[in-house]
């Protein structure tokens, strides 16, 4: 292919990859809502795909050819590393070889529920980076029934060996559930919290990652991301956790993935 050949024009680009038909796109770029490189488009902008950074509303657009994004919810007994000495079933033997992906952080063997899946780095970066303080939101049974007051120790932070975890949303659900949501990354966090009030974790189930949620995804089953859900993802990366270890949300009766 030449170079000629491999600019297109970026509302043909943007439509291809899901923002709408070209004359949708068209407006978006007519709307300043399009950066190329960091500076505004304008209409007639031609672009190659697999090398400009592509921003719409702030949020990284997908437009490099090969780039998948899934969401996936990985049962448990599932192992989150690529490969796994001990010959355990991974996540990455749920999806096709090519192209090659990777689960975005990582979830416990015994951990079940939603991971994103993909073979886009950049993003993959941004939701791992500690800064970025993505949300993600765990359905957690525990041993016994969680007093107010545990509830208010685990919404403030509890002392573990690796510090003071940061204020967390938390809610009962049910007797002996709680829908806990945190922002740090750290390992077993969950778990360990839950441990230091003195509720061990039965079950733990990922319900949420950065406002994403698929109740209809069953175990082992994965879906490609929607362009609005990466561009949620992409707000959620952008900006900061409000409200936490505040008011308690409303109990929910449902308890479920
Ligand atoms: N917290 C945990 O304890 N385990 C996980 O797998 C995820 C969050």
């Amino acid at each position: 292919m030449t170079e000629e050949q491999a600019f297109e024009r970026l509302q043909k680009v943007l439509a291809r990859v899901g923002y709408g038909s070209r004359r949708v796109c068209e407006n978006l770029i007519e709307d300043g809502r399009v950066t190329i490189n960091g500076v505004v488009a304008t209409l007639g902008d031609k672009i190659d795909p697999s090398t400009a950074r592509i921003e719409v509303d702030g949020g990284l657009a997908p437009v490099a050819p090969g780039l998948v994004h899934y969401l996936f919810n990985k049962p448990a007994g599932v192992v989150t590393t690529a490969l796994d000495p001990q010959g355990r079933s991974t996540v990455v033997s749920y999806f096709p070889e090519t192209p090659r992906i990777f689960p975005v952080g990582r979830l416990d063997l015994q951990t079940e529920g939603l991971l994103i899946v993909t073979n886009d780095g950049a993003l993959a970066h941004d939701l791992m980076h500690p800064s970025k303080g993505v949300d993600k939101e765990y359905l957690v049974a525990v041993t016994g029934d969680p007093s107010p007051a545990t509830i208010r120790r685990l919404r403030e932070g509890v002392d573990l060996e690796d510090g003071r975890t940061a204020p967390a949303k938390v809610s009962r659900v049910a007797e002996g559930v709680l829908r806990i949501t945190i922002h740090e990354g750290r390992n077993r966090q969950v778990r360990r919290m839950c441990d230091e009030v003195g509720h061990p974790v039965q079950r733990l189930v990922r319900t949420r990652i950065g406002g994403i949620g698929d109740a209809s995804l069953k175990p082992g089953e994965f879906r490609t991301l929607t362009i609005k859900e990466l561009q949620r993802l992409a707000g959620a990366i952008s900006s900061s956790s409000e409200s936490y270890g505040q008011v308690d949300r409303p109990v929910e009766p449902e308890v479920g993935n």
